[in-house]
């Protein structure tokens, strides 16, 4: 029984402000493992707009509801993108562990109105040109040079092997890095420490070397152009500064690598674990198209995303917001918000979540078509090479990543008949 004098999980004491009575502290293992339940309980005792406390008990607003996350993102004279708006800065460490997310950059991801548009129209435009048949077809190259690597041994661990190996790579190839050339490697390692949180590794040393190397490639793409997203960005007439496409190409790496990603680990572990799915997905049952599709609704790869800054007081969800208040969209809680789905049971067979965002800053038009071309390619060509995949451990034992912004697995082990390399 719970003693009444005991906070509920998770909830805390005002930090002072009488609108964060009750905040509920976004940290804590056991929300990270069933964040649906999480919400649920949110919901249940705030409505639409929770107070939250982000690390050190920072505050800020939680967007549970699909029709509030709706209007915050479309409504950019309210809700803006640059973080440098926050009121909460004073507060805030250099070392803060969410600085990487919130921390001003020089990125499409925090310009505003006119700049805004100029920046996404670059991006929308070198991403239109990618041929998407070409591309599964490198997808699908990575993706037998990977199996090839553990196909002989009957098993592995899907996400360090496959998951995140593949879209690293689909991501440098994007932006016009030759697969074989000495820096492809070493931007695939710094890219992942500087997007991986290891104890063990220096990620902002990794983050410098990454940006050194994006300048180069950014020096070598101007010299030698080439079909490849860096190229068109340069050549853009919009006329972006070495800078700009630097800080974009990076925001750009980063979105295919830690999206697709876990779009694609959590697609694997849907159609493993699903009997609906079954190891009839080879053979035509439920497709892998609507595994990855129910993803987005159950299991999107970003759940949580900081954010938007309120440029004047106003009302959200019966809460008053002050100017200068962080708003985080709750992605994953408005994908299964209790008054879209008043029948409880999750639909997923269109695509009206809202995991690629919504409005102005949305992801831009084209890449949630080149992350379904990548996500698609890795999870059928690894089908079709090991049709007999299953997973080695039970489906409860397999552990989420401890973040509350993106859902994703730790390690997806699995076993398979050993197949040719
Ligand atoms: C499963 C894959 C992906 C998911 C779930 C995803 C989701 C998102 C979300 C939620 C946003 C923020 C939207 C907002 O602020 O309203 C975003 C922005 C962005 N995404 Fe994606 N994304 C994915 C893949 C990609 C890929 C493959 C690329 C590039 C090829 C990409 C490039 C971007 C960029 C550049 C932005 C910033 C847009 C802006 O601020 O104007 N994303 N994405």
């Amino acid at each position: 029984m719970t003693d009444p004098a005991d906070p509920a999980p998770g909830r805390t004491p005002s930090p002072g402000c009488p609108a964060h009575a009750g905040a509920v502290r976004l940290s804590g293992l056991e929300y990270q493992q069933t964040p649906a339940q999480l919400y649920r309980a949110m919901r249940r005792e705030h409505g639409a707009v929770a107070p939250v406390l982000l690390d050190g008990d920072i505050p800020a607003w939680l967007v549970l509801g699909y029709a509030e996350v709706g209007y915050v993102t479309s409504h950019d004279d309210l809700f803006a993108r640059d973080s440098r708006r926050w009121n909460q800065w004073s507060d805030i460490p250099d070392d803060w562990p969410l600085m990487p997310f919130v921390g001003y950059q020089p990125s499409v991801m925090f310009t505003e109105g006119a700049e805004h548009q100029r920046r996404a129209g670059v991006i929308t435009d070198a991403l239109e040109a990618v041929d998407q048949f070409e591309l599964a077809h490198t997808c699908g190259e990575i993706a037998e040079g990977l199996i090839g690597r553990f196909a002989g041994s009957g098993r592995t661990e899907l996400i360090a092997d496959y998951a995140h190996a593949l879209p690293l790579r689909a991501a440098i190839h994007l932006c016009g890095v030759a697969a074989d050339s000495t820096d492809a490697d070493a931007l695939v390692r710094d890219l992942r420490i500087t997007l991986d949180t290891a104890p063990d590794e220096d990620q902002v040393a990794a983050y410098q070397r990454l940006a050194e190397r994006v300048g180069r490639l950014i020096e070598d793409k101007r010299e030698r152009p080439g079909p490849d997203v860096t190229s068109r960005m340069l050549a853009h007439p919009a006329g972006l500064t070495d800078e700009e496409v630097r800080a974009d190409l990076i925001a750009i790496l980063s979105a295919v690598q830690q999206q697709t990603s876990n779009w694609i680990s959590n697609g694997l572990r849907l159609l493993l674990t699903d009997d609906r799915f079954a190891l009839d997905v080879s053979g035509g049952r439920l497709s892998v198209g609507q595994a990855l599709n129910e993803v987005l609704w159950l299991d999107t790869p970003l759940q949580n995303f900081t954010g938007r800054w309120a440029v004047r007081d106003t009302q959200l969800g019966g809460k008053r917001i002050r100017e200068g208040d962080c708003l985080i969209l709750g992605l994953a809680a408005a994908n299964t918000d209790p008054l879209i789905w008043p029948e409880g049971h999750v639909g997923t067979e269109n695509s009206a979540h809202l995991s690629f965002g919504n409005g102005e800053h949305r992801c831009p038009y084209p890449a949630p078509l080149l992350a379904d071309v990548i996500a698609r390619t890795a999870i059928e060509t690894l089908l079709e090479r090991l049709p007999d995949l299953e997973l080695s451990v039970e489906p409860h034992e397999l552990i989420w990543r401890t973040s509350i912004w993106s859902r994703g697995l730790l390690a997806l082990p699995v076993r398979f008949t050993p197949a040719p390399r």
